[in-house]
């Protein structure tokens, strides 16, 4: 396994190795890995010659100075994991070489409705430094393929988004969300539950599975009232937790039967906000 820490440093060893025919599969990362992270690198090392992991905590999608700084680090574990899963590159940058132009200068995209929403509506910014950050990786892998999580949903929408807008040849892999035993999605921010918080959590996944076992055609908002509720007498403060449809996230309040939905939620419990999405 290789580290390279300067873009123009990974750059030309990629160049070099796609000039020889090489695919190129690339995992985005902000570090502090767990089994889902290396769910999606498994994916990439199945269809590709060389998969590279970038591990960056990106200041610019952090709305929240406080969770910026206590976003959880492990650098030397996760290195070791990385070598242990088979990874062939790492990336590891530093501020100055993703934003060589300073924080002050990033570029804005015009993402219409798909930012406005959800995720986007309780941290402002979130998904413009997702893209400045995504778009800026891209052009120093010029990965073939891109492995996202499910667990995120809307930014892996963001992104297609972001490839169609800037005209990108990466093509998007989305990967399936990985649970604990209980249920819990797999989260880097997980660590930070404390017992009994971290039995609270799984109320996340059974509310939606709850949501999965009993949505039905018609009106669906006393479904979500109900879910609401159940989540605030566990202990939540519930920021969102709605229907929506999977092609393009437009909330719904009635359901035809036919549609693909989505649920999504992102609620705290003991000052740690936790998302989870399922599909219904
Ligand atoms: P991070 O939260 O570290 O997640 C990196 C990738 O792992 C994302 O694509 C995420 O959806 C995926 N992932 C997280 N938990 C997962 C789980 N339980 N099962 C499967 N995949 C999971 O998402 C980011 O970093 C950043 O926003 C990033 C894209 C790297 C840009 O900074």
């Amino acid at each position: 396994m290789i580290l390279f820490k300067r873009a123009i440093d990974i750059t030309n060893h990629l160049v070099n190795l796609k000039e020889k025919g090489g695919l190129i599969g690339f995992v985005p990362t902000m570090g502090a890995l767990h089994r889902g992270h290396l769910s999606l690198l498994n994916e990439s090392k199945k269809m590709n010659t060389y998969t590279v992991c970038s591990i960056f905590v990106n200041p610019t999608q952090f709305n929240d100075t406080t969770d910026f700084n206590n976003y959880p680090s492990s650098l030397e574990k996760d290195i070791d994991h990385l070598e242990k899963a088979g990874c062939d590159i790492v990336f590891l940058p530093s501020v100055s070489e993703i934003y060589p132009d300073g924080l002050l200068h990033t570029k804005k995209y015009e993402l219409g409705y798909i930012e406005t929403v959800l995720e986007g509506q309780y941290r402002p910014g979130h998904f413009q430094g997702v893209c400045q950050v995504v778009h800026r990786l891209l052009s120093i892998i010029q990965a073939d393929q891109l492995y996202l999580g499910q667990k995120d949903y809307q930014q892996c929408m963001v992104i297609k988004k972001l490839i169609e807008l800037e005209h990108i040849q990466s093509r998007i892999n989305i990967c399936p969300t990985l649970r604990e035993t209980d249920g819990l999605a797999m989260s880097s921010r997980n660590i930070r539950l404390t017992e009994p918080y971290r039995k609270q959590a799984l109320k996340i996944a059974e509310t939606l599975y709850f949501l999965k076992t009993n949505l039905t055609p018609g009106d669906i908002n006393t479904l979500k009232q109900t879910a609401i509720k159940n989540l605030t007498k566990a202990g939540f403060k519930v920021d969102y937790l709605d229907i929506a449809r999977a092609s393009d996230l437009n909330i719904i309040d009635q359901w035809d039967g036919h549609t693909k939905t989505l649920a999504l939620v992102a609620a705290s419990i003991d000052n740690v906000r936790l998302i989870d999405n399922m599909l219904l």
